[in-house]
């Protein structure tokens, strides 16, 4: 083992209305209850946020996240969500930088910086998302590419503030699709990301920082993704969904 405790994160992207996030977080609480030795966290949609933090409040090891935020406190913003409004409600990470968010959105990398910075400003716990396209991949791009978004996503985090920052390798040609990398390649861009923080802060920071991978995580195969020593965890979407497969994942046996 390395010393970093393991982290396994669902994001449910735009599934479960309330009453279902009721009715997963009914059956789900106590077939963890046997864990303590990571971290859980769970990212509904906004509208479930508050209930979910709720939900969760007896269960130490289990935390909630929202799915993307603002970096603004207040405004006139439409559609956005503030940091205050996510702390005030007991949420304590958020994903920052999805691939969804930049490929879809249109997310910059200056934009999701601003957004990492105004979340550990306001004690909430970043998740950045960093991950090459298939096409970046195959013209020999990736190490670029996954560069270029870790200064962006740090570009305004000091030293200091790295020890609240988690970052999620997820190749955009793994998300959704079951071509989850092979563990081996997987660790090879964890192993280059670990190397880029020592260099970008310093080795203890980048020793301590834990780095998941998500794209296509199964209960077949997140055994083989967690036995890497530099993949801390992982970022779940589909399979997260239903309560015995993701609770197989958070087991990783
Ligand atoms: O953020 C995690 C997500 O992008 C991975 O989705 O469905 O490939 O596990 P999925």
């Amino acid at each position: 083992m390395n010393g970093r405790r393991p982290l396994i994160a669902a994001n449910w992207k735009m599934y479960k209305t309330l009453e279902e996030t009721r009715a997963f977080f009914k059956e789900f609480i106590p077939k963890i209850k046997d864990i303590f030795d990571r971290d859980i966290i769970i990212a509904p949609p906004f509208t479930s946020l508050n209930e979910a933090a709720n939900l969760v409040k007896e269960v130490p090891n289990c935390h909630i996240a929202a799915q993307n935020m603002h970096f603004e406190e207040q405004g006139a913003f439409t559609g956005e969500i503030s940091p205050l409004m996510l702390k005030a409600i007991g949420v304590s990470f958020v994903i920052i930088g999805h691939s969804e968010r930049r490929h879809i959105f249109g997310e910059s990398d200056d934009l999701i910086g601003k957004k990492v910075k105004s979340a550990i400003t306001h004690g909430i716990c970043p998740i950045l998302c960093v991950g090459e396209t298939l096409e970046q991949r195959e013209q020999g791009h990736t190490n670029e590419v996954i560069s270029t978004q870790i200064d962006g996503g740090l570009s305004l985090v000091s030293l200091e503030e790295m020890e609240s920052v988690t970052i999620a390798y997820e190749p955009v040609w793994a998300i959704g699709t079951g071509k989850t990398a092979t563990p081996e390649l997987a660790q090879e861009v964890h192993s280059f990301i670990r190397k880029l923080i020592a260099q970008k802060f310093n080795s203890p920071i980048a020793e301590n920082l834990r780095l998941l991978y998500g794209g296509s995580v199964k209960p077949e195969n997140v055994a083989g993704l967690m036995n890497q020593p530099d993949i801390d965890g992982a970022l779940v979407g589909g399979a997260s969904l239903e309560v015995n497969s993701f609770e197989k994942i958070v087991r990783f046996e």
